[in-house]
């Protein structure tokens, strides 16, 4: 079941979905059989960003037939309060880091890449590109040539592997991971949340207090299963897939379209076990063939 991934050892090949699942209030929770039993072979941490952020006002989340919509705005303590606070106990779990990381202008990420760039702790950064570039109102991920020159720019700043976390809101997802490839990232994942809305159904004002929320969940696991198969047609360097992964089977799908790892998110809500279980399941069944039809 072990996978090798960015040069990382993994003990097989499912991981969490940034965001989805907080390592710290679990440990409290479980004490120390989390680090004994951790349900994912690597732990990815929610977004941080350079400055500390509150989050989105309430409500923040609004449930689907088939998934979940949030708008929970990134809430972090910032990468000064990451570093003195999270890191530190981030560093005593018994798998790889994975600091996810967002800034809304190139500078901003670079610093935050240098910031992490020093950190023995940290294995591999994930980089959230689904904000806009303040400096050109384009989502940095939604455009091939963002996303290369934001790899330009923070490549050079570390040896560890980065990867580039997709949104799929984008016209053109495969031609966003070509350019983050050939600009020097180490692998890419996806999908990130797909944006929704909902209205109250008493005032008919937007339910979020962010007006638009990220849809994830069941409901969004076709949309990854396409983006992923397309993404893995056309790039060389490891795919993370994810989006309703809710059983091995769903992971073997992913995997099947070209995944290498697959991360858990929504369902984690649901199942706070729910990695240690599809890891198990996945290891059940043949994942060897990818779809024939795939080039
Ligand atoms: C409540 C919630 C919070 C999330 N927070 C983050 C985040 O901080 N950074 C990020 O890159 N993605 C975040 N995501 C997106 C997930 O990492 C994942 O890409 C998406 O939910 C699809 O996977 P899923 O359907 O298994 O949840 C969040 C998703 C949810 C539901």
């Amino acid at each position: 079941m072990s996978v090798e991934f960015c040069g990382l050892e993994l003990a097989h090949p499912i991981i969490n979905a940034s965001g989805t699942f907080d390592a710290i209030a679990a440990r409290r929770a479980f004490g120390d059989e989390l680090l004994e039993r951790f349900p994912f072979s690597a732990f990815v941490s929610k977004t941080v960003t350079v400055e500390p952020r509150q989050g989105n006002p309430p409500p923040r989340l609004w449930e689907l037939p088939a998934g979940l919509m949030n708008s929970i705005g990134l809430p972090n303590k910032g990468l000064d309060g990451y570093l003195a606070n999270d890191l530190p106990q981030l560093s005593e779990l018994s798998v790889p880091l994975i600091v996810n990381v967002m800034g809304f202008s190139r500078d901003e990420v670079a610093q935050l890449v240098s910031g992490f760039a020093v950190r023995e702790e940290v294995a591999a950064l994930e980089l959230n590109v689904s904000c806009p570039n303040v400096e050109t109102g384009m989502v940095m991920g939604a455009d091939p040539g963002e996303v290369a020159r934001l790899l330009a720019a923070v490549r050079p700043l570390t040896g560890k592997p980065l990867i580039v976390k997709l949104t799929p809101n984008a016209s053109n997802v495969p031609a966003v991971a070509l350019a983050a490839e050939e600009a020097g990232a180490d692998a890419v994942s996806l999908i990130n949340t797909i944006k929704g809305m909902a209205l109250d159904p008493r005032s008919g004002e937007p339910w979020l207090g962010g007006q638009t929320g990220g849809v994830s969940g069941p409901a969004v696991r076709a949309v990854a299963l396409a983006q992923v198969y397309a993404v893995s047609a056309v790039v060389g360097i490891p795919v993370i897939g994810m989006g309703g992964v809710q059983s091995g089977r769903d992971a073997a799908d992913l995997m099947r379209a070209g995944a290498t790892l697959v991360a858990v998110g929504t369902e984690s809500f649901r199942d706070p076990a729910a990695g240690s279980r599809i890891a198990a399941q996945v290891s059940g069944s043949s994942t060897n063939d990818r779809i024939s039809v795939r080039g």
